[in-house]
């Protein structure tokens, strides 16, 4: 059968930085608390719309892989904050990269999405459906957040990250994978005015239904749970040894849940990847942007067996056993760069403050 194999990696991360003193203004916190708690020290706010930051990370992980946008079969999108509902966050991708031999779709599993459309990708090029993906995790998820709510403020940033996923016949690829759900307690992590659930009247009157409203201890415990068990899971379907594990690249939520995993594969922590001090939780995007920065600072070797896991609303979770590919610099890179933006970090969060409440010092 044919492997399917990442050949191309990108991220984009939008310029201004909100940090924990910053939201010292904004809510009850300190950076002491956050920093311990959370492992967070900033987070991206972004200017531009969630597939504006696609688009980039998907135009670098291209010139990483040496194909042109004509060459893609297919773009899958990870997002839970498309820019629209009609059209997916991936049309608009596949229009901005002039992907014109594309299908384009969206996947919306939370801080899962973007295991849940890696693993779909690989099934499908496997499979001999297509030959080449552009899979991106890209989230705008600041723009659902309620700065005068300290529990879920501190916690989450903006920003996209990107993958080539193409057949080959080299050894490798995804050689195990579990995607879970257990939607009976959706409600500790949602956004219950975000759909068509919602009363629009009653809307008008509260926009906090609109925000991400969080349960942050019972989606702790769970986290743990399913990303320890997934991840042990997926090793055992690779019919890897625990030791044979070069590297975990986890959903980027908390350092206490990503140690936490690390401890359930018996992983010293120089073979965890963990960038959470400076873009938060970036949801779908973390992964992606993770794989790229470990790649960027040469933590991954030609071969290397990764393991992927995450967690996030639905509640949602997956993980996977993969195996790297023989080339781990990229074949090419482009000069494009986001539009600039103006102004400080206060004044982009303008629109969030007049919408939600809130703003410095209220
Ligand atoms: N600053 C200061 N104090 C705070 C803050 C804050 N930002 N937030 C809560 N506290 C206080 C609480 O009020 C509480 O005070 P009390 O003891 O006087 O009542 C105390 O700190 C402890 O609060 P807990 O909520 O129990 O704190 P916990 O250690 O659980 O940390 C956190 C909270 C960081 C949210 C943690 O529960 C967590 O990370 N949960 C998982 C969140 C997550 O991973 N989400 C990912 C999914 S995202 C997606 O899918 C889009």
């Amino acid at each position: 059968m044919t492997n399917s194999s990442i050949t191309g990696w990108g991220k984009c991360l939008p310029p201004t930085v909100l940090t924990n003193h910053d939201l010292e203004a904004l809510v009850d916190t300190n950076d002491d608390w956050i920093t311990s708690r959370t492992g967070i020290k900033e987070r991206r706010i972004s200017h531009v719309g969630t597939s504006e930051l696609a688009t980039l990370a998907g135009k670098r992980a291209l010139a990483a892989a040496g194909i042109s946008a004509a060459d893609v079969d297919l773009v899958n999108v990870a997002t839970c904050t498309p820019d629209t509902l009609i059209p997916s966050a991936a049309s608009l991708v596949q229009n901005n990269l002039g992907a014109s031999n594309a299908g384009a779709v969206d996947q919306n599993a939370a801080c899962s999405g973007f295991l849940y459309s890696l693993i779909m990708a690989c099934g499908m090029v496997e499979a001999g459906v297509i030959e080449t993906a552009l899979v991106i995790g890209a989230e705008r998820l600041t723009y659902f957040i309620d700065f005068t709510d300290r529990g879920t403020a501190v916690l989450f940033g903006d920003g996209a990250g990107a993958v080539v996923v193409q057949a080959t016949d080299e050894p490798g690829g995804l050689k195990g994978s579990e995607m879970g759900s257990d939607g009976s307690v959706a409600d500790i992590l949602w956004s219950p005015g975000s759909g068509t659930a919602t009363n629009r009247v009653e809307l008008e009157s509260d926009h906090k239904r609109m925000a991400v409203s969080m349960n942050g201890p019972e989606v702790f415990k769970r986290a743990v749970k399913a990303m320890g068990d997934a991840s042990t899971r997926v090793v055992d379907q690779a019919g890897w040894a625990l030791d044979e594990v070069d590297i975990l690249i986890p959903h980027q939520a908390n350092t206490r849940i990503i140690d936490a995993t690390a401890r359930r594969l018996q992983l010293d922590s120089s073979k965890v990847f963990v960038n959470i001090a400076s873009y938060g939780n970036t949801s779908a995007a973390t992964i992606p942007i993770a794989l790229t920065e470990a790649l960027e600072a040469g933590r991954i070797e030609p071969g290397a067996k990764i393991v992927f896991a995450a967690f996030g609303g639905g509640l949602s979770w997956a993980a996977a056993a993969y195996e790297f590919g023989s080339r781990v610099e990229p074949l090419g890179e482009t000069d494009e760069e986001l539009p600039p933006t103006e102004g400080d970090v206060m004044s982009l969060l303008a629109e969030n403050f007049a919408y939600f409440g809130g703003g410095p010092n209220q």
